[in-house]
């Protein structure tokens, strides 16, 4: 049985095939399309699912969208009438969207998929989310926990998970949202709403939270059991297409910054402020979870998921024993999640959950486009470039031992990673004991802010020994206190920790054993890995987007597949 999950027309499009339940591909629209974060409807994402499996529309049995656009619809028709008439220039912009095409989606799949003669179901955008977060867990049982910007109606839910059926027992309403409320200070602290967010936690570790009680006393109320409400007099995006509105300013007394302005200490620290009150809300709405549900698992689902620090907090200090949050828990991940509702919950299969952990991770991680040894070799001969073929073990000595020297490498190898991140097949990878090397990987190739840290892989059995965690990070999930940072200063942030990627040989053998060559050159198991990029552009999908980095920027070498190329 073949179940399409589709996400589109907010954020980060996506589609997704599983066949009996298992996804056996699935990608972002941004990769093909090359505009990063692309919100249309992802139909390079859905023709590549479906020529990479060799399904036709016909054998298609359900297509899912990832919420219900209708309720979406009276939602944003509700609001605008609420704030009328501020609000207008903004209706005019989005109104007409939805009335000529996001309302219609079920014409456009249909229109895009000919011969498909199945099922379209709708299922609650936290569901999804919901969905995402439990089908790739290894829990039987589980509470949810999902926070987000806002899906339909819904900005946080939460409830519980058993077998094949989801039950979300409470919910948070529009406005008031711990998502936008973060999303509020992104845009005041200078980057891009759904965009910017990882910076600002990037940013907050540089700060005091010396606004934290002015903010919980002004801006938002925050009750016990974690609920929220926001003091709208604050914020502008119910009405303006920015976030914040002049009070806001007024209480920090500066004006939103400037992009090109850098960021001073008072950024830090309302940064600082902000990021510690979402990662108590968090806290505080976990425990209440926790008492209602008696459950020892959770499972995190929605874009605040991607807060790493967070996460490290609700692992160290909430009530639950395990904690699973999924690659991808924004939107474009609910592309699964609505696919696996549709699946285990819809249609009732049984599921079988998958106990090896590695194996586990391997299936929720590389799901993406891969290019053959031909494809590559053709490529590079096609365009006349020079390249030494190694066997895979002269690949692995020599690539170590030239990431060992200093050297900035691209790493291009089997399929692409599903999610935000780069996990070892489309990255960029540094030698993690030169405190330098963040300078030279921002100088050379990534041009992005000072203050954002960059990643350590690191393999599993040594998680503990440089990282103050006992658990796997497969996802790069998790922000940990860094325990000898001495040796490891270009992966360590400002604060001592670092957003870690734990690597295991069964999830990624290859990327395994490279760092595993890195560690006898070196006597560290880290590398930095960073995503193969150019900044402002997706994370490179095919080897001629690849040979473009070196082209572009000043990488030393490429791998690709078996394929060394020097600059
Ligand atoms: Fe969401």
């Amino acid at each position: 049985m073949y179940t399409l999950g589709i996400s589109c027309y907010y954020h980060d499009s996506a589609a997704a095939l599983l066949k009996n339940g298992d996804v056996i591909a699935a990608v972002e629209e941004e990769r093909f399309s090359r505009k990063k974060f692309d919100d249309g409807f992802p139909k390079l994402a859905i023709d590549w699912c479906l020529k990479e499996t060799q399904v036709k529309p016909n054998e298609i049995d359900i297509i899912a969208f990832y919420d219900k656009p209708i309720l979406k619809f009276e939602r944003l028709l509700d609001n605008y009438l609420a704030v009328s008439p501020r609000g207008l220039s903004s209706f005019l912009d989005v109104i007409p969207k939805w009335i000529h095409k996001r309302l219609w989606i079920k014409n456009e799949i249909k229109k895009h998929l000919k011969g498909f003669t199945g099922e379209i179901i709708f299922p609650e955008h936290h569901i999804s989310h919901s969905a995402y977060a439990f089908f790739t867990s290894p829990f039987n049982e589980s509470a949810i926990l999902n926070v987000d910007g806002v899906g339909e109606w819904t900005t946080t839910s939460f409830g519980i998970a058993q077998n094949n059926s989801i039950k979300l027992l409470n919910d948070i309403r529009w406005p008031h949202s711990l998502g936008l409320f973060y999303s509020a200070f992104t845009y005041f602290l200078g980057f891009k709403v759904n965009e910017g967010e990882y910076k600002l936690m990037g940013l907050s570790s540089y700060g005091k939270p010396k606004f934290y009680d002015e903010i919980l006393s002004e801006i938002i109320d925050v009750k016990n059991d974690g609920s929220i409400h926001l003091n709208m007099k604050y914020f502008a995006f119910t009405y303006d297409k920015v976030m914040t509105n002049e009070k806001f300013s007024n209480l920090f007394g500066i004006e939103p910054r400037m992009p090109s302005i850098s960021p001073s200490q008072i950024h830090f620290d309302i940064g600082a402020s902000a990021q510690k009150i979402l990662e108590d809300v968090l806290l505080k709405m976990a425990s209440h979870i926790h008492e209602k549900t008696k459950m020892k698992n959770l499972c995190l689902g929605g874009g605040v998921a991607l807060n790493g620090v967070a996460n490290y907090r609700l692992l160290k200090e909430s009530p639950f024993e395990n904690i699973h949050i999924p690659p991808s828990p924004g939107d474009a991940g609910s592309a699964i999640g609505c696919a696996q509702f549709a699946y285990y919950i819809h249609k009732k299969y049984n599921r079988i959950i998958e106990m090896a952990h590695s194996k586990r991770i391997h299936k929720n991680i590389y799901l993406g486009p891969s290019f053959s040894d031909d494809d590559i070799t053709k490529f590079l001969d096609t365009n006349k470039i020079e390249y030494e073929k190694l066997s895979r073990d002269a690949l692995i000595e020599k690539t170590a031992k030239i990431i060992s020297d200093g050297k900035v490498v691209g790493w291009f190898q089997g399929k692409m990673e599903w999610g935000p991140r780069a996990l070892g097949n489309r990255s960029i990878l540094a030698d993690p004991r030169k405190s330098e090397m963040k300078d030279i990987l921002n100088e050379k190739i990534k041009h992005r802010e000072s203050f954002r840290p960059f990643a350590p892989s690191v393999l599993e059995e040594f998680t503990s020994d440089y990282f103050d965690i006992d658990i796997p990070s497969p996802y790069m999930l998790m922000v940990a206190k860094v325990k000898q940072p001495e040796k490891i200063p270009a992966v360590t942030h400002v604060d001592g920790t670092a957003r870690l990627q734990t690597v295991s040989k069964e999830s990624n053998s290859l990327y395994y054993d490279l760092i595993n060559q890195f560690y006898k050159i070196t006597g560290v198991p880290i590398i930095v890995n960073t995503s193969m990029n150019v900044m402002g552009e997706p994370i490179v999908n095919t080897p001629s987007h690849a040979y473009n980095m070196i082209l572009k920027t000043d990488m030393d070498c490429l791998v690709l597949g078996n394929n060394l190329i020097d600059k």
